[in-house]
This record gives structure tokens, C-alpha cells and sequence, in this order.
């Protein structure tokens, strides 16, 4: 009895039936789908970095049929080249890199390309374009943001007056060269601006813009700004002045944005300003998935960026519940 259904049921249960393979073929449609996705990043020593990798593994987790392998160069180039190494030999579906350095990476970034697997350079650039995409802020635009800020803090175009440090990010790196050359092209149409030092490379870290801030307060009395390519060395720079209380006099500015850092600094008072450099993470992961499901992608993706101050700290504050 129990096997035969009435007559009435068989139309339900062959639909049910139906929909039971449908359900089958999809799963197995997935599995055929499946990815290996390489994550190399230059390093993790900044938060700028930690909230990248959080990004980029938070939009992956939306993915079930993704698997993200993450490795951290630990700003050595030697172990960066080793973990594309490392991705090219497994033969992943695609890799994403953040590279330390132009230079020392465009070999690797280039044979990875070769060998047919789409790569994804994430931040800072290679020295050739041969790769499938480049995601980042446009560090040019963010330096020439930086410039009017600075000349409408000295006294505006044309009168304005002062002296600047320049604190400069990873020489070897494309937006340390990109953040000072749209600050410079900006900066030097001022004939009453002048940057006190000669390039100095604080490589991103805020100890080592602290020794360079402190041996520059030490040679100069006077120093209206401080221009720091982000906000981790703005803020070693504001520690250094403020060892021996000439914060006051002083106004830093950084860059990168992120709400605990550069954006609770700005509402401290501590820095004057900073400039929004969005992390790559999601879209890297989205558009990776794109590609690799066959849908055109742009040459290069560039992120927007925004200009913080007090007025427009509080309200990035209270959305990320940083204060109330
Ligand atoms: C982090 C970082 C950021 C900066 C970016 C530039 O490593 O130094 O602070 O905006 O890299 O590539």
C-alpha cells in the first residue's frame, strides 16, 4: 500500500521529484566552479594592512565555492617573491598582491601572468602593467588633495606662507612617488611654501617617522605643517613634537583614514587632517570572481578617497560606534 500514491498526489510529487534534481544539477554546477584564490600581502604591521586582510577575507567568506590561501611577506620582498612562488607552483585560479615594492616584485607579478593566471595588483603598483588588473586610491589625486588643503591652512593661493616636513612612505613604492608628486605639483606653484627637508623614507612606520620628526625639530625651529604619506608616521611625527611641546605649534597630516586611527586622531586634535585611502580587500575578491566567471573587467579600479577633518570626524565616529 504504502509505496503506490493516489492518483491525485503524483503530479506534487513528480514536481517534488523535479525539483529535487534541479537542486542536484545546481550543487553539482557549483562544485564544478570551485576556486583557489592566492592572497599575497606585503605585510600585516600596519592596521591599515589588518583591516585590508579583514576586508578582503569577509567579502571571501560570501563565496562557499572559494578557497583563499593568505600570505604575509612580512615586508621582506625575498618571502613576497617566495609566496607568489608558492601560488604560481599550486597553479591557483588567481592571485591578488599587495606588493612592498615596485621593483622587486614586477618579475614575479609578470611570470605569474605568463603562466595564464590572472593577477590582481592590489595598492601599490608594479613597474609594467602586465598583469589582468590593478585595484587602489589614486594616490596622485590624494597628494593634490593634500597640497590644497595644506596651501588653504597657510594662507591660500598665492599668499600662502610656511615651512613643510615631508615624510615620505616606501621610496620603492608607487604611492609614496605618486603622494608627494600630486602634493608637489600643487605645493609648488606657491613661491612662499617650502619643504624644510631633502626625501626621507619612513617606509610607512610610525617609529621611524618619529626619529625623522625628532632630528628635524632638533635642526629647525620653525615648522608650520608636517606631511606625512599616512597616518601611522603623521602620528610618530605628532608623538616627537609632542615629547618636547611643540605639538601645539605644529599641524599634522596623514593619510588612510581608518576610523580607530587617522579618523579618532583627527577628532583628538592630534592630526589636522587626513585623507580617505580606501583598502582594496573587497573588490579585489569581487572582481577576481568576476573575471574568473568570465565577465569583462576594467584595467584599473580606482577607489574613492575623501578629505577628513574635525567637522566630519564625529560622524564616521558614531557610525562605527567609536563614540556616541
Ligand atoms: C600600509 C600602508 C598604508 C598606506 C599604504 C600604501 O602598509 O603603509 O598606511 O596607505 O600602505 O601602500
Amino acid at each position: 500500500m504504502g509505496l503506490f500514491l493516489p492518483q491525485r498526489n503524483v503530479f506534487p510529487f513528480f514536481g517534488l521529484l523535479l525539483f529535487a534534481f534541479g537542486v542536484f544539477f545546481a550543487t553539482a554546477g557549483t562544485a564544478q566552479t570551485k576556486y583557489v584564490i592566492g592572497f599575497s600581502q606585503a605585510t600585516t604591521t600596519e592596521p591599515w594592512r589588518i583591516l585590508f586582510n579583514q576586508e578582503l577575507r569577509s567579502e571571501a567568506e560570501k563565496h562557499k565555492n572559494l578557497t583563499l590561501l593568505v600570505r604575509n611577506g612580512q615586508d621582506s620582498v625575498p618571502k613576497q617573491v617566495a609566496d607568489m612562488e608558492e601560488f604560481i607552483a599550486r597553479k591557483v585560479d588567481a592571485i591578488l598582491i599587495s606588493p612592498k615594492e615596485a621593483d622587486g616584485l614586477t618579475k614575479v607579478v609578470n611570470k605569474a601572468h605568463q603562466a595564464g593566471i590572472p593577477v590582481f595588483v592590489l595598492d601599490r603598483d608594479i613597474s609594467n602593467d602586465k598583469y589582468t588588473q590593478f585595484i587602489g586610491g589614486d594616490n596622485k589625486l590624494i597628494g593634490r588633495a593634500a597640497g590644497n588643503y595644506v596651501v588653504a591652512r597657510l594662507g591660500g593661493t598665492g599668499k600662502a606662507k610656511g615651512t613643510i616636513l615631508e615624510i615620505w612612505g616606501g621610496m620603492k613604492s608607487t604611492p609614496a612617488h605618486d603622494r608627494h608628486n600630486g602634493f608637489w605639483e600643487i605645493i609648488s606653484k606657491e613661491p612662499g611654501i617650502q619643504i624644510l627637508n631633502k626625501p626621507q623614507d619612513g617606509d610607512w612606520k610610525q617609529d621611524k617617522a618619529y626619529e625623522i620628526a625628532a632630528n628635524a625639530l632638533e635642526q629647525h625651529p620653525k615648522i608650520d605643517i608636517v606631511y606625512a604619506h599616512n597616518d601611522p608616521m603623521a602620528y610618530g611625527a605628532y608623538l616627537a613634537a609632542s615629547d618636547i611641546g611643540r605639538e601645539k605649534d605644529i599641524a599634522f597630516i596623514g593619510i588612510d583614514a581608518i576610523p580607530g586611527e587617522g579618523v579618532m586622531w583627527v577628532h583628538e586634535g592630534k592630526l589636522d587632517a587626513t585623507f580617505l585611502y580606501k583598502t582594496p580587500g573587497a573588490d579585489a575578491i569581487r572582481q577576481a570572481l568576476k573575471h574568473l566567471g568570465g565577465e569583462k573587467i576594467e584595467k584599473r579600479l580606482t577607489l574613492p578617497t575623501d578629505t577628513i577633518t574635525p567637522a566630519n570626524a564625529p560622524t564616521i565616529l558614531k557610525h562605527h560606534n567609536l563614540i556616541k
